[in-house]
Formats: C-alpha cells, sequence, structure tokens
C-alpha cells in the first residue's frame, strides 16, 4: 500500500483534532463500508437518507485507518474510537482536496459534456499511462463527492491527474473545477441528455462551459467543433483567457480527423494533432469513440504527454463494462452470436452512436442485426418524440429486430415498421423470457438502455442462459 497522507498531515489541512490512535499511514478514502479497504479514512458523511456516523465502528473494526467525523455527533459514538473530529466531514473532505491539489506537480486534465466523459476519463487514463504515474478515480467519481474523493486520493506522485466531472443543475461545476484546477478541459458533447432541469440544450451548453471556470492560468480548452454549441464554449472560454482548442472533423479543427477507416472491431485513424500529423488505431468500435480520441490527443499534447506512446496505447482500448462491452457465447446446437453490452446508460446521442456500431457489426452467415433497448431517462419533456426518433438511425444502421422494453420505447414501437417490429413489454423484466430464446449463429445483438430501465439484467440473463465463447473488442484484429 502506498503511502498517500499521515493523519497529522490529513489534520493539518483539514483543521480538525485527531483522537485516539495511534495512526497507521492512510492509503485510501472511503464512504461506504462495503467497499472499505484496510488502510482507508471513512469519512462519515450524512445523506437524505443514511448517516455514516451509523457506520463509525464496522469502519474501525474492518481496519480504517481513522473515520472523520463531525463534532456534534461525537457524543453518539464509542470514547475508544480512532477519530478525526471536524465541523463537517464533507467541508473537511474539500479542505483536504485543495490540499493535495496544492501539493501536486501532476498535468490535470478536467472532462465533462453530455456523453462519453467517463470513456474519455478512461482512454486519458490508459493513455497517458506510458507517459507517467497517472491517476483517475475507478469509476464514474463525478459529483460533489466524487470529484473530491478523488482528488484526496490523489498521490502526491502523479504526473497527471484526470478528472470527471458531471452535472445535473447549472451551477454544480463550478465549484468542482475550481477545487481540481486544471490545465487542461475537455467538453466532449453537449447533447439532449438529462434535460430534465434545463429548459433548453442551450442552457446545458451554457452549464458545461462551467468547466472553463477553474482553468489553470494559460490553461487550455478542447472543444467539439463539430458540435453545434462549439461557439458558445469557445466564447465563454476565451472569456475566462483559456487557449482555445477545437477538435473534429470540421476543416478548422486544430486537432483534426484525417482519414478513418470504420472496421468492426475498431477503427484506423489519422489525425493532426495541433500540426503533428500521426496514425493509430482504436481497439474499440465506434465514430463517437474516434471522436473523443482527438480530445484525448489534444489534452495529452497539451499536458505533456507522449504522443506516440499515447497513439500505441489506444490499440489496447478496451470497451469498459456496459458501455460497448463485446461477448461472444456459444449456442448449445453449434456456432455463436455476439452481444454488445451497452445497458449502463443511454440517451439519444448514445444511442445513435451505438447504433452506428451495430451498423458496422458483421453477422455471420444467416444472423442478424437485433437491438433491445430499454427507456431513455430523465428526458423531461420531449422524451417520447426523442423515443420515436430513434426509429431512423435504428433503420439506417440495417437493424433487422428491435425489441423494446418500457413505458417511453413504447412510441418506438409504434412507430417502427412492423417487419422491424421484435416486440414490446412494459418493462425489461417483462421481455426478459422472449430475447433469451432468441440468438442463432451469427446473431449481433445490442442491449442498450439507461442505467435505471434495468436492461443490464437482461445481459446477466444471456450470460447465466449461454456460455461465454470470448470477451474481446477485437483489439488485436482491425
Ligand atoms: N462523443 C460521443 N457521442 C455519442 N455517444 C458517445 C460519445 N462518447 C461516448 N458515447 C456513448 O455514450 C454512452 C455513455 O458513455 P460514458 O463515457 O459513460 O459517458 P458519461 O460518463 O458522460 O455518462 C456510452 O454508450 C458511449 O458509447
Ligand atoms: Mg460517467
Amino acid at each position: 500500500m502506498s503511502r498517500l497522507w499521515t493523519m497529522d498531515e490529513i489534520a493539518a489541512a483539514t483543521g480538525g483534532r485527531l483522537a485516539g490512535g495511534p495512526f497507521a499511514s492512510v492509503g485510501g478514502f472511503s464512504i461506504d463500508t462495503r467497499s472499505l479497504k484496510p488502510g482507508d479514512v471513512f469519512v462519515a458523511l450524512t445523506g437524505e437518507r443514511n448517516d455514516g456516523h451509523a457506520y463509525v465502528e464496522a469502519a474501525l473494526s474492518a481496519g480504517a485507518v481513522a473515520a472523520i467525523i463531525a463534532e456534534d455527533k461525537l457524543p453518539g459514538l464509542a470514547m475508544a474510537g480512532r477519530y478525526l473530529i471536524v465541523d463537517e466531514p464533507l467541508a473537511a473532505l474539500y479542505r483536504l482536496a485543495a490540499a493535495s491539489r496544492a501539493r501536486s506537480a501532476a498535468r490535470i486534465a478536467a472532462v465533462t459534456g453530455s456523453v462519453g466523459k467517463t470513456g474519455t476519463k478512461e482512454a486519458l487514463r490508459s493513455v497517458l499511462a506510458p507517459s507517467g504515474p497517472t491517476h483517475a478515480a475507478l469509476a464514474s467519481f463525478n459529483n460533489h463527492i466524487g470529484v473530491p474523493l478523488t482528488l484526496s486520493s490523489m498521490p502526491a506522485t502523479s504526473t497527471y491527474g484526470v478528472f470527471e466531472i458531471g452535472m445535473n443543475h447549472a451551477g454544480e461545476i463550478t465549484p468542482l473545477t475550481q477545487l481540481v484546477r486544471p490545465h487542461v478541459a475537455i467538453v466532449t458533447t453537449v447533447e439532449a441528455a438529462h434535460l430534465e432541469y434545463f429548459s433548453s440544450v442551450e442552457e446545458i451548453a451554457e452549464a458545461k462551459a462551467e468547466i472553463f471556470a477553474g482553468l489553470e492560468p494559460g490553461g487550455a480548452a478542447l472543444i467539439n467543433r463539430d458540435n453545434a454549441f462549439h461557439d458558445v464554449l469557445a466564447q465563454r472560454a476565451s472569456a475566462r483567457g483559456a487557449r482555445v482548442i477545437l477538435f473534429g472533423e470540421h476543416p478548422a479543427a486544430d486537432v483534426r480527423l484525417v482519414d478513418v477507416r470504420d472496421g468492426a472491431d475498431g477503427s484506423l485513424v489519422t489525425a493532426s494533432v495541433l500540426g503533428t500529423q500521426m496514425t493509430y488505431r482504436i481497439g474499440m468500435p465506434g465514430r463517437h469513440v474516434v471522436q473523443n480520441s482527438l480530445a484525448v490527443l489534444g489534452a495529452v499534447s497539451v499536458l505533456g504527454g507522449d504522443l506516440a506512446l499515447a497513439g500505441v496505447a489506444y490499440a489496447r482500448l478496451r470497451a469498459p463494462r456496459g458501455r460497448g462491452e463485446c461477448l461472444t457465447f456459444a449456442l448449445p446446437q453449434g456456432g455463436s452470436f455476439m452481444l454488445i453490452d451497452e445497458s449502463y446508460n443511454a440517451n439519444p446521442a448514445s444511442m445513435a452512436a451505438a447504433f452506428a456500431v451495430l451498423g458496422a457489426s458483421r453477422p455471420g452467415a444467416g444472423g442478424r442485426r437485433i437491438a433491445i433497448l430499454g427507456d431513455m431517462l430523465e428526458l423531461g419533456a420531449a422524451a417520447k418524440d426523442l423515443h420515436e426518433a430513434l426509429a431512423s438511425p435504428l433503420l439506417a444502421a440495417q437493424v433487422d429486430l428491435v425489441f423494446t422494453a418500457g413505458p417511453l420505447m413504447e412510441a418506438l414501437h409504434h412507430h417502427l415498421p412492423s417487419a422491424n417490429r421484435g416486440g414490446h413489454a412494459s418493462s425489461a423484466a417483462d421481455i426478459e423470457a422472449a430475447v433469451i430464446a432468441l440468438p442463432r449463429a451469427g446473431d449481433v445483438i445490442m442491449v442498450k438502455g439507461s442505467n435505471g430501465s434495468r436492461v443490464a439484467a437482461i445481459v446477466a440473463a444471456f450470460k447465466t442462459r449461454y456460455a461465454l465463447a470470448g470477451q474481446d473488442n477485437g483489439a488485436d484484429k482491425a
């Protein structure tokens, strides 16, 4: 376990007072005893439903170095504990995160956008790592708790740090980017996603532009030139004194797509990265992954990483679980079929991107392209229209059969030509039996929906029913 902090350092950074001890050195942080590892510091956060102070004893006996607790909760806790007593644990975590940033010499990237944040963060982590120790959260830790946790967990020796920053409401990104103080801020794209708390996509663009508020002096803003909102983003970035770098297919892009060969297993890309022409292979399919790679390589260049090593690392990139992972299953009667697991997340932009991948896939002889779709959530009043509108990219991708689940997807079901209608049910659970029996040799099946639509259970059911023959995104094939 590498040493991250001593408790004395954490006490100094947070202004808290230590009680109990002795204290071992700190390896990480945890806010949940179920995932706590020995050597972590437990931060007792008070949420709407749960109060972390109820789990302090469990955390300490599971091997927590100490618990960060609120002064006013002290009377309810055992006398003999290893505590850092503070005014308010979340506020203390922010002070620690700020101290972590202040002690770091790392070059920092922050990523926001309507879709592609986690994928871009993961790509940055993978392609920066050959240039030096790179810190990034393991999961999609992008909110008011995840960001300070990730920053507090950054080793002092990191050369690079990568942070995902998300939001549901205007104003949420500003304090997080001001904590992270990135040298590079990426806005992957601005789309109709999480429309619930916004009255227009323009408002979303303005909220995403908040990420520039935290840029270090002389920092760079990486903006998608192919997105309709590039102008407003560039204006907001310039107003903050940022160096604006445009990425995309557009001829005016500073990181520009020169040529791309899309394959079923990945893409071969030639790009001009701030004047350096390079050709690289991406080990997972999708034009959206290519688009994100332009931002990633622009960031690598600005951060001083090795572009050639980054290009090589792209060939080894794997799709994260639920975000395009390709699974091959054997059929009992012989032959196999492929399942593309997109069950983690869905909105109109990522649906279209995923259908394009399905369209580029090559079913075997007699095989079909099949989509099993759950509701896209958090779209507000436009939801019905946005679901219906999926018919056209589905047909463009030559998808043979579409199965739909959920009240919103019913609109799409009725909107499809009858030849393409596989079936509809009111929930993922209700369509599971029908789709599980479906596969024939050569089929390519995609499962996609918002996490809350529970289509992940359908993927799990495929895994239970059929033998996994391969787990491959084709990285070594294209
Ligand atoms: N630039 C993009 N345009 C459209 N869809 C994308 C893009 N980047 C990623 N996606 C798709 O969006 C979904 C969510 O990706 P993820 O990286 O988890 O985004 P986020 O962290 O922003 O929620 C995945 O299905 C992914 O394939
Ligand atoms: Mg994410």
